[in-house]
């Protein structure tokens, strides 16, 4: 059985994780409107993943005893001076997010709550994933400059979405 503190926390991160979602999806509705359609593919990539983190929490918060709560979702920011911006952002925010993640694992720890720490190492392991991939791109973009920005962008459209758009089904 959740702790309320540890559930009230998880709650916060079901909501952080939307938030990521969201982010990621204004970043890709950036790169539609400069049509670059495979920094947006990534992009709506990510946004998916973030949905999938938030329901492994809304999961777990349900078997555990615990109630979810949705709270509110901040608006997130809708224009970049330049693609590596928003790469550099991307990156920023896993950074954070990172942060976070082992502020639950340091709650859990401090509860002595061995199922959330289990529970949550997977988080630990992705996080690591989580910011290699975007500081990746960053450092593929500085490498490409301009000229190499169309490359890049193509290579990026190749990522698969773990779910289909409705245009590729
Ligand atoms: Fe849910 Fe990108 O971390």
């Amino acid at each position: 059985m959740l702790s309320e503190r540890m559930q009230n926390a998880i709650n916060k991160q079901i909501n952080a994780e939307l938030y990521s979602s969201y982010l990621y999806l204004s970043m890709a509705s950036y790169f539609e409107s400069i049509d670059l359609a495979g920094c947006a593919k990534w992009m709506y990539a990510q946004t998916q993943e973030e949905i999938v983190h938030a329901m492994k929490m809304y999961d777990y918060v349900n078997e555990a005893g615990g109630r979810v709560i949705l709270d509110t979702i901040e608006k997130p920011q809708e224009s970049w001076d330049s693609p590596l911006a928003v790469f550099e952002h991307a990156y920023k925010h896993e950074q954070l997010v990172t942060g976070l993640i082992n502020d639950l694992m340091n709650l859990a720890i401090e509860e002595k709550d061995h199922a959330t720490q289990i529970f949550l190492q997977w988080f630990v392991s992705e996080q690591v994933e989580e910011e290699a991939s975007a500081s990746g791109v960053v450092n593929r973009l500085k490498l490409a400059g301009e000229q190499g920005l169309f490359m890049v962008d193509k290579e990026l459209g190749q990522r698969q979405l773990p779910i289909p758009m409705p245009q590729e089904k």
